[in-house]
């Protein structure tokens, strides 16, 4: 009988070892009560103190991310780089604050992203927005605040030249452009997003009259192109087959006198959620791309450009953990055993939207065997809403706490309140302290926002 928790432990606590391969946190292990610990904080005591669902993020695994992406970068790259985390897999204030401490910058897709980043600290020289359909509202904050814009389409740069024209803009606004490489990956289609038939970007096609456009434009200071092909990712061969495409078109803008000097490849590098996921490690991905892109640049004769990429999963997915409470089981002999805990899809709506798979284990009774098979429940009112089909568990009794790992990227940032639920907290750990990084909303919270018309206020005693 194989154990349920301690196989899924970190095989190697070292930085070497790359956290987008490893289940749980590199800090996890189990202690003398048999319990499962992060950061040097026993999870089943965490859960009592703050409630569950809870999410627990442990800071050292994040930061060796981080660093690994660096050094990597260092190593292998010449030229200047920079490493931007995609904030849209979890925009908070601490998470922002911790990679800008890291020396990274940021990636964010909308206002509410840019203003987080900006309310924790982050320097706007390190700030990109990128999104499909910025408002023009959006662009004036990101011109205000001095971020750089990563134009999407043609509608953007007729904003921008409206924002140009209405004084908005004094200073050259920092701009780069984003477009379909065409390349394909074997990722879920919903995370696909280098081939032509995408929403994001301009066609490559577009390009040469874009260029001529921006040409005309002073006040817009074009730095760079930008590429994403898709996320969750463990082939190599799309990156290294991207940065050709990107380093031709970068040819295309310096013949029409655009002295474009950045490149930025996107994030995509795929984590283990299940022991059947084998990603690379952050080390060979960056590799890869250094690589191609100086092999590229040889081939067009070309000076290396500053390197940009913008990992979210990678940096922070297995960083994180989720901690639930078991409560009903229902057993339909020959059938299966429902058990069910006290979160659901509105802390993980990846399984339910991408059939995502998962790990669980009991945080309670780490060394237990896994002795049965149990669809593990969400608590919303939709029969979709469940978090894993088939769970290995030791027998698990009401209120035991139940870990699911792999949950720091897409899980806090796509959370909702279905079914009225309030969000959960989530804690940062380490070294055997926790801090709140987010409080648990109250339901006093969940109807800040709503208003009774005044007939419909309840009549006064
Ligand atoms: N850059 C751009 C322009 C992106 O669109 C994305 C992700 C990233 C960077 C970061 O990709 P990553 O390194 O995290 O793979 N909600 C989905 C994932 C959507 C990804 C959207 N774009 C999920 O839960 O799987």
């Amino acid at each position: 009988m194989e154990h349920s928790g301690l196989q899924y432990l970190p095989q190697n606590l070292t930085s070497s070892f790359s956290p987008n391969q490893a289940l749980l946190p590199l800090t996890a292990c189990v202690n003398g009560q048999d319990h499962l610990e992060i950061g040097g904080c026993d999870v089943p005591q965490l859960a009592a103190q703050f409630g569950t669902p809870l999410y627990i993020l442990d800071e050292e695994t994040l930061q060796t991310a981080c660093r690994q992406y660096r050094n990597a970068f260092q190593t292998y790259y010449p030229g200047e780089s920079l490493v931007l985390y995609a904030s849209k897999a979890w925009s908070c204030l601490a998470v922002c604050a911790i990679v800008a401490r890291e020396g990274l910058g940021i990636d964010v897709v909308s206002g509410g992203e840019l203003f987080t980043a900006l309310q924790a600290g982050v320097s706007p020289d390190r700030l990109y927005l990128h999104g499909n359909n910025k408002s023009k509202q959006e662009l004036q904050f990101a011109i205000e605040s001095q971020c750089t814009i990563v134009l999407d389409n043609w509608l953007e740069l007729d904003l921008l030249r409206e924002l140009i024209q209405e004084g908005t803009v004094r200073a050259p606004v920092r701009m780069m452009v984003r477009f379909t490489p065409g390349i394909e990956c074997h990722t879920h289609e919903y995370i696909r997003t280098g081939h032509l038939d995408s929403k994001f970007g301009f066609d490559p096609n577009q390009l040469e009259p874009l260029f001529i456009a921006i040409s005309k434009q002073p006040l817009i200071h074009f730095v760079g192109l930008h590429a994403h092909i898709g996320s969750q990712i463990f082939e190599l061969q799309p990156h290294a087959d991207l940065p050709g495409v990107m380093v031709e078109a970068l040819s295309k803008a310096a013949h029409h006198g655009l002295p474009v000097t950045e490149l930025n490849v996107g994030g995509g590098l795929g984590i283990r959620y299940t022991e059947a996921d084998d990603p690379p490690e952050i080390e060979v991905w960056v590799k890869t791309v250094a690589q191609s892109i100086i092999k590229a640049c040889e081939q067009h004769q070309l000076p290396l450009p500053k390197l940009l990429c913008e990992p979210g999963r990678s940096l922070i997915g297995s960083a994180c953990v989720t901690a639930y409470t078991v409560g009903s089981r229902k057993q339909i002999p020959g059938t299966r055993t429902y058990l069910s805990v006290d979160g659901g899809m509105s802390d993980n709506p990846r399984p339910i939207t991408y059939q995502s798979l998962y790990r669980v284990v009991n945080a309670n009774r780490m060394s237990a065997s896994a002795g049965e098979t149990v669809t593990l429940a969400g608590k919303h009112c939709e029969s979709g809403d469940i978090l894993i089909k088939e769970a290995q568990l030791p027998d698990c009794q009401p209120g035991d706490i139940l870990v699911v790992m792999g949950t720091g990227a897409y899980n806090y940032s796509m959370a909702s309140n279905y079914n009225r639920l309030s969000r959960p907290a989530a804690l940062l750990v380490r070294g055997g302290e926790c801090s709140v990084i987010l409080e648990r909303e109250t339901y006093q919270d969940l109807i800040r926002q709503d208003r009774l018309p005044i007939g419909l206020l309840p009549a006064e005693a």
